[in-house]
């Protein structure tokens, strides 16, 4: 893989102010742009805040990993998600969720870094299964390449940040134990 300069990927463990501040700006810039990961325009900041703020107190249940990527002067400039908690019946599994990279940051690699780094605690973790869906062909190009299994599309799932209904494409990847 080709590492993107001074591009570091960190496990947030506890998430302080201004690592939200910094992961809202991902957010926010992720859904005017467009992207279908939860929220509607007008994307607000307060929205922005209280989804990582809820985010980080359920990390610290330790329901789910947060990673962000930081560039060579420590802004966040990616992030990615893994849920752990999962029913009883599927400890083994995980889920990758709201994999974000601000437009100034994309194809150089970052959300490869942020996938491969998912992928490596899910297997430490001891998870063997991940699942995603995804409203974006840019990250279906991402997964596929990852080695990611698509599995197929469910229409009309969610909407645009502006309006309109929007598809989504599941893939999952089994991990070695
Ligand atoms: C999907 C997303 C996370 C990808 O992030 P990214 O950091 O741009 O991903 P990468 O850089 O690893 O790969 C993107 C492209 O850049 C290319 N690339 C990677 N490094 C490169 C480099 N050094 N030079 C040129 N191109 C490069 C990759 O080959 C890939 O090409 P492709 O789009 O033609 O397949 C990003 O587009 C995003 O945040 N989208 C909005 C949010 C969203 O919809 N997320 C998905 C939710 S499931």
């Amino acid at each position: 893989m080709n590492v993107p300069a001074g591009v570091q990927i960190r496990c947030l463990r506890s998430i302080d102010d201004r690592e939200i501040q910094g992961l809202s700006d991902v957010l926010i810039d992720c859904v005017e742009g467009g992207a279908s990961v939860s929220f509607m325009l007008p994307m607000s900041r307060a929205k922005a805040e209280a989804f990582w703020r809820s985010t980080a107190a359920s990390a610290a249940r330790g329901e789910r990993m947060v990673l962000a990527a930081e560039d060579a002067s420590g802004a966040i400039v990616g992030t990615v998600q893994v849920i752990w908690a999962q029913p009883e019946n599927q400890p083994h599994r995980g889920d990758l969720a709201k994999m974000l990279v601000h437009r100034r940051a994309r194809r150089r690699g970052i959300g490869a870094m942020l996938l491969a780094a998912a992928e490596r605690s899910a297997q430490e973790a001891g998870k063997t299964l991940l699942v995603l869906d995804t409203a974006s062909d840019d990250a279906e190009r991402l997964y596929e390449r990852g080695g990611w299994q698509r599995v197929g599309v469910i229409p009309n799932y969610a909407l645009w940040p502006a309006g309109g209904f929007c598809a989504t494409t599941y893939y999952f990847k089994p991990l070695r134990a």
